[in-house]
């Protein structure tokens, strides 16, 4: 839990956010905010529409309503491209990393150092290593080496490999789905020593998780959705395990429970 209060001006916003695909109406009403230097949860069941939502943040799909704002001004996000443009960058459940290359060259994907353009360009690789080791002893990132390939490497330092690929381009917003879902107890807490790094920087997390004790351990906010509605957005002071569940499943809703 952190000290940050509540009061700062949201870094993000999503309000009543709709999301049809044919006749299922997967979101009908989804809202969050995300204040500056805070992490941010988001829960709710299998399939209450959290990981589409995401999408509709970071411009893979675009919500049928609804409205984004960023930094107080409103915008449409088209793409992922634009969305990280805008400083929002998304670690995917799949964490989008190639097995069969290096650590450092997996930290470089899409932007990889060349001497030349071209067909006849040649990859830096010794710069690339060198800036590697560098992004990962800034977030305290255990690795043997930068040049080991990622099939080498445990769930928990695959999933730290994608987080610093995503911080290195400097967003102000880091979305997670399910960082810690496939890691046992220690990988889990050295990925959430991470978040909790990321929010030293000041950066902004945006966390799905279906680990109730780590969404209380780890958030400053936590909105709850159901039936791809906000139900609830509340200080983590304000919850524990036993509402959340009741808030996720519909056993009593926050103006029952905050009455
Ligand atoms: N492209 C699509 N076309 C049709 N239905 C979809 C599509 N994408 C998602 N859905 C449906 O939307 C609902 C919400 O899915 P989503 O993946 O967002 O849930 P989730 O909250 O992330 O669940 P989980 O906790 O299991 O990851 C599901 O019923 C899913 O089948
Ligand atoms: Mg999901």
């Amino acid at each position: 839990m952190s000290t940050h209060t509540t009061t700062d001006a949201p870094l993000f916003e999503a309000r009543d956010v709709h999301k049809s695909f044919g006749a299922v109406d997967v979101l009908r009403g989804m809202s969050v905010g995300v204040e500056p230097g805070h992490i941010t949860a988001i829960v709710g069941d299998n399939g209450a529409g959290k990981s589409t939502f995401i999408k509709c943040l970071t411009g893979i799909y675009s919500p049928d309503a609804g409205s984004l704002a960023f930094r107080g001004k409103a915008v449409t996000v088209s793409s992922p491209d634009h969305a990280r443009k805008l400083g929002i960058e998304t670690v995917y459940q799949d964490l989008g990393l190639v097995d069969d290359l290096p650590v450092w060259h997996n930290l470089h994907l899409n932007r990889e150092l060349t001497w030349g353009r071209g067909p006849f360009s040649v990859l830096r690789r010794k710069a690339m290593s060198r800036d590697a080791a560098r992004m990962l002893e800034e977030l305290d990132v255990r690795i043997p080496s930068p040049d080991i390939e990622i099939r080498a490497l445990s769930g928990g330092q695959r999933q730290a490999v994608a987080i610093s690929r995503a911080v290195s381009w400097g967003p102000s917003l880091v979305i997670m789905d399910e960082p810690t879902a496939a890691l046992g107890v220690r990988e889990t807490a050295a990925v959430e020593e991470l978040i909790g790094r990321l929010r030293s920087r000041g950066t902004s997390v945006l966390l799905i998780s279906h680990d109730m004790p780590q969404v209380l351990r780890l958030c400053d906010t936590v909105t709850v959705l159901r039936h791809g509605r906000t139900v609830s957005s509340r200080p983590v002071g304000q919850l524990s395990p036993d509402r959340l569940v009741a808030l996720i499943t519909g056993a009593s809703t926050d103006k029952e429970m905050f009455a």
